[in-house]
């Protein structure tokens, strides 16, 4: 993909960096921000005064709509830093066009496609200090939309700010991901948001997830919300199961997000010649495969997450462990996208934007 040029922006540069502050080598997920910020203000029916300014607090009503409905949507993406020190996106477009799908079921008006790409273009080459090379490390890339209009009436907001912040990051999980399989609790429903980045997504499963890891797990592995008997995905990831050689995953609909590392670990792994089945994937297929010795993996696949191999499994109260394999899938597939997304390798996909 090639870069298209900075146009409307209009950038206010930091006087003194403060990337001497932060400690590269013990990242703690999301918590640093680099220097600078994207901030655009949708007014009067039109995305206006594109800018990008010093990373810094805000000040938002208290009465603004997204404090009030959740009218907010996100999307992580996440720059790299090759060898010879050029910067690298992956599949920007297909961000772009998530969260304009995202915006679309909250009511939220499209951004867009030139600011969009000029910020990324002109926010990544001015911190580009804060991309450290490496397998592992990245800035991870927030965008995300909020609504501002005050007023407490449940009905869309008439103004939004579209904002972009970046976070140096190392891995998401450290260690084995260990999975709890919902039967209770439900992640989405039939014709309602789940397919989107939608803030509240999130905010519904922390409780869930608070209760997994109360027993010793990282995630809830959510199941459909009619009757908890397909696998659907993880709460950050979506998730992969290899049953001997075939991987399996579930399709997207209206109650799963349509991972940008899902479907490339679908393309590198067909074209690697492995058999790949996007299907339901019934709970009781695993349990049975687990109990016979078929289940020779599961892994989360996601933007912050990359490749997670999952390590155990609990359902029904009974936790099913799964062996480590030699020659993993989620190792595998999980070198092929890096060495794309490093630009270690050939990228015969069209996956990698050259940032300026
Ligand atoms: C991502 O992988 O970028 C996500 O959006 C997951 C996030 C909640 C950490």
């Amino acid at each position: 993909m090639t870069a298209i040029s900075n146009k409307n922006v209009r950038v206010s540069k930091v006087e003194k960096s403060r990337i001497s502050e932060v400690d590269f080598s013990n990242l703690v997920f999301g918590k640093n921000f680099s220097d600078h910020m994207f901030v655009c203000d949708y007014k009067d029916g039109k995305w206006q005064n594109p800018s990008i300014i010093p990373y810094g607090d805000m000040t938002i009503s208290p009465a603004a709509k997204v404090f009030h409905y959740g009218q907010a949507v996100f999307e992580g993406m996440k720059a790299y830093k090759d060898d010879n020190g050029n910067a690298w996106l992956f599949r920007p477009d297909q961000n772009f066009k998530r969260i304009n799908r995202s915006s679309e079921r909250l009511a939220i008006p499209a951004f867009r496609e030139d600011y969009f790409f000029e910020a990324l273009d002109t926010l990544v080459s001015l911190d580009k200090e804060w991309i450290k090379p490496g397998d592992g490390n990245a800035l991870y890339i927030r965008p995300f939309v909020i609504a501002t209009e005050v007023g407490v009436s449940a009905s869309p907001s008439t103004e939004y700010k579209f904002i972009i912040v970046m976070s140096p990051v190392q891995a998401y999980y450290k260690g084995d991901v260990k999975v709890v399989v919902a039967e209770h609790f439900s992640r989405a429903a039939d014709g309602g948001v789940g397919f989107t980045k939608a803030a509240g997504n999130y905010a519904g499963q922390f409780y869930p997830t608070n209760l997994a890891k109360e027993k010793g797990f990282q995630q809830v592995i959510w199941t459909d919300a009619n009757e908890h008997k397909y696998l659907e995905e993880a709460g950050t990831m979506n998730v992969f199961f290899r049953v001997g050689d075939t991987l399996l995953t579930a399709p997207t609909n209206d109650r799963i997000l349509d991972g940008v590392t899902r479907k490339s670990v679908i393309q590198l792994a067909k074209d690697a010649g492995v058999n790949v089945e996007v299907r339901r994937v019934p709970v009781s297929e695993i349990v049975e495969a687990a109990n016979n010795g078929t289940l020779k993996e599961i892994f989360g696949a996601g933007t912050a997450a990359v490749i997670s191999p999952v390590s155990a499994f609990s359902f029904q109260e009974k936790v099913y462990e799964i062996p480590k394999q030699k020659d993993s899938y989620a190792t595998r597939f999980k070198k092929a996208l890096m060495d794309i997304q490093y630009n270690r390798a050939e990228d015969p996909y069209g996956w990698r934007y050259a940032v300026d």
